[in-house]
């Protein structure tokens, strides 16, 4: 089967999933729930959610058993997006090809919508019939991953070296953490569910690690070259804000030649795992494809 039919099938999974998880926007305050399923429903490429769910079929577990997990890590990338966006942060109109969250429904609301999505996530991962030591293994997971040492950590470096010439390890921290901690949960979560061994785990993350640095390398690359239709976001967002990117510290062919590399390296990763991989490695080469 092919990748592009593989993802819309999985998405379509993922959406109606996600839209059972989030409150209905007729359940009280009905703004908040329609301000949340705005950024939750209808785009995005899914693709924290559905890594998730690959990395457990690629130990032999049950991708249906991740569901679940895959929905609450979609429900914080989409609270990630909605402050990302926010005037104080990129000021960004335009998100998945619609007026971004705070332009429909103004800055306090999308700050709400943010928070009650990254709160609801963790309220879904606490009720999902699984192992309770196993629900606390993943909410750890999704803590670590997002908190001021993970994700809001690079948000914060990202902020703090607007317009700075920064090194290359401020580089790299900024997109480790930022983007790369959440993929990182994706996966490493999956895994856990699928019941992993150490050795397992230990391949997930070297996958998760070069996987999310190539995907922020070849986001910085598309703000300049991409198409703003095709991406569903306005390209030159770095630029305008004086942003550290890997292009805009080594040059654009430099920056390929690095994603490039992280690729290989997880297309390495994936052959030591036991079960299906292919659409690991698929998704991975996508990475250094894609034009959304
Ligand atoms: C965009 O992520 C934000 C970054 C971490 C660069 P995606 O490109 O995965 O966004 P969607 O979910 O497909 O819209
Ligand atoms: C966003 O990085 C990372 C998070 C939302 C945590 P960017 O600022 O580069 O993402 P886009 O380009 O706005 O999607
Ligand atoms: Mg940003
Ligand atoms: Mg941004
Ligand atoms: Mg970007």
């Amino acid at each position: 089967m092919k990748l592009k039919q593989y993802l819309q099938e999985q998405g379509k999974k993922i959406d109606d999933a996600l839209s059972y998880y989030l409150p209905t926007a007729t359940s009280a305050p009905g703004e908040i729930h329609e301000a949340m399923r705005y950024s939750c429903l209808g785009g995005g490429k899914r693709l924290r959610a559905i890594l998730a769910m690959e990395s457990c079929r690629a130990v032999g577990g049950q991708a249906d058993s991740v569901l679940g997990y895959a929905c609450a890590l979609e429900m914080i990338h989409a609270y990630s997006l909605i402050h990302d966006d926010l005037p104080c942060m990129d000021d960004d109109d335009f998100r998945r090809g619609k007026p971004t969250n705070h332009k429909v429904y103004g800055e306090a609301m999308a700050v709400l919508a943010g928070d009650a999505l990254l709160t609801h996530a963790f309220k879904l991962i606490a009720e999902l019939s699984l192992e309770p030591k196993l629900i606390v293994s993943l909410i750890r997971e999704i803590a670590t991953a997002c908190g001021s040492q993970g994700l809001i950590g690079g948000q914060v470096v990202d902020l703090l070296s607007e317009g700075q010439s920064i090194d290359r390890d401020a580089l790299n921290y900024i997109h480790h953490n930022k983007t790369g901690k959440l993929f990182l949960a994706a996966l490493r979560g999956g895994a856990l569910i699928g019941n992993a061994s150490e050795q397992q785990l230990a391949l997930i993350t070297e996958y998760g690690e070069n996987f999310g640095l190539a995907f922020q390398i070849t986001d910085d690359i598309l703000d300049i070259v991409g198409d703003t239709k095709k991406l569903g976001k306005e390209v030159g967002s770095d630029a305008r804000q004086q942003k550290s990117t890997y292009p805009s510290v080594y040059g654009l062919e430099k920056a390929e030649a690095m994603a490039s590399e992280c690729i290989a390296l997880c297309l390495e990763v994936t052959k030591g795992l036991p079960h299906q991989v292919w659409v690991l490695d698929e998704l991975a080469r996508f990475i250094l494809q894609r034009d959304h």
